[in-house]
């Protein structure tokens, strides 16, 4: 393991479980690196849930299969009554080419494990296994094994499917591995830690005609350019400049030829903020602005806004567990990073709706090692020593939350 690791007195109870989970570490890597050459997309990992079905007989746990089609759901109990937590880790690849030059790369063409979730799996395995050899805690530890984060989004399906019921989970837990942060280090947060994510599509139909006899036509471009435009004030001129938003337009496509006015132009975005009291804002506000310009130019529009994921809110109470296991697991000097927010999305918002929560991010970069590159890189990888520091997070929350 690494030298960031505090000190633990020797014989100590932190000592033994990080005793175990270092004998556990070769383990973690092999089933990493096994998972990376057979990604698979959302609601098509059947291999990595056998994979993770198999692992789970063999060590005589409990667990459901084919849960909102391939979730798995280990159940863990501890040698006495007590409270149930819930650990989550989500299972699917992405539709990337992998680059890197590795032993374990990607066996399956133009896809690849680039955001770690390999990783989420090991470690959730890692600590199901510790778990079913010391079960010296009360109550019982619920493993979710979910599909889909990357989308169209496993865990809304898993909750409609019952899983935070029978026995009833009280809090839950869940880590991203976070090529952002260093190894060694933690990113905990109180409150809102990543962003509601929403997608719009667009279609703005004018009238087509030649690019030299324009007062005959409603040019889709031109109109397009407006919106825009226009859709730049939402951020910066309707929301409390003290909240933070991204109303961001990532593609457009309009138009054949260049002497030809376009009759269609179709633009398509994302939205993303903390404050849930912007649920129903931003969709609402976007279509006036659409609905004005094109009302302006004559041209008509057809909008299909989507709320994908709620934004990603921590619970005071099991956050504070958190970090205080974080700041016996990493040198503090190293730094556990007390306010780690990013507009990225997660799924895990969901879970976290229903039962107070924490999600976090576990440090994994290593650039003396080249593994700093970015999630969804073709190249990214990750410092595989995270696995064990990730392992003994969880048993340790485990520890303090199952007494
Ligand atoms: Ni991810």
């Amino acid at each position: 393991m690494i030298s960031t690791f505090p000190q633990v007195a020797a014989n100590s109870q932190a000592s033994r479980i990080r005793l175990g989970i270092r004998s556990l570490q070769p383990q973690l890597v092999a089933w990493r690196r096994q998972l990376h050459q057979q990604p698979e997309l959302g609601f098509t990992e059947q291999m990595t849930a056998a994979f993770i079905s198999d692992q789970l007989t063999r060590w005589g746990i409990e667990h459901q299969t084919g849960i909102a089609e391939t979730g798995v759901v280990a159940i863990i109990d501890g040698n006495r009554p007590g409270p149930v937590l819930g650990i989550r880790a989500d299972m699917d690849a992405l539709p990337i080419q992998e680059q890197n030059d590795v032993p374990y790369r990607s066996q399956r063409p133009g896809l690849m494990h680039a955001c770690g979730h390999d990783g989420h799996v090991a470690v959730a395995l890692g600590t199901a296994h510790y778990l079913s050899q010391h079960r010296d805690f009360a109550g019982t530890v619920k493993i979710i094994f979910q599909p889909a984060e990357e989308g169209p989004g496993g865990a809304k399906p898993m909750i409609e499917a019952g899983v935070l019921k029978n026995p009833d989970v009280e809090a839950m837990i869940g880590l991203h591995l976070w090529n952002n942060l260093p190894l060694g280090t933690m990113g905990v947060r109180t409150g809102a830690m990543m962003a509601a994510t929403e997608l719009f599509h667009c279609t703005i139909q004018g009238k087509g005609g030649h690019g030299a006899i324009p007062h005959q036509t409603v040019d889709s471009i031109v109109v397009s350019a407006q919106v825009i435009n226009a859709l730049q004030t939402v951020v910066a001129r309707n929301i409390d400049p003290l909240k933070s938003a991204v109303v961001t337009v990532g593609k457009l496509t309009a138009g054949t030829a260049l002497n030809v006015i376009a009759d269609q132009a179709k633009m398509s975005g994302t939205v993303r903020y903390f404050d849930q009291g912007y649920q129903r804002f931003f969709c609402d506000r976007i279509e006036q602005i659409i609905a004005g310009v094109c009302q302006s130019h004559g041209a008509t529009y057809e909008l299909d806004y989507r709320h994908l994921y709620p934004p990603l809110i921590n619970d005071a109470a099991i956050t504070d567990l958190v970090r205080s296991v974080a700041l016996e697991v990493v040198e503090p000097s190293a730094g556990v990073v007390p306010d780690c927010q990013t507009m990225g999305g997660e799924d895990m918002a969901f879970f976290l709706q229903e039962v107070p929560g924490c999600y976090f991010f576990l440090g994994a970069a290593n650039a003396d090692k080249g593994l700093a590159y970015p999630h969804h890189h073709p190249r990214f990888d990750f410092d595989e020593t995270a696995l064990g520091i990730g392992v003994e997070t969880f048993v340790r929350c485990v520890e303090k939350f199952c007494r």
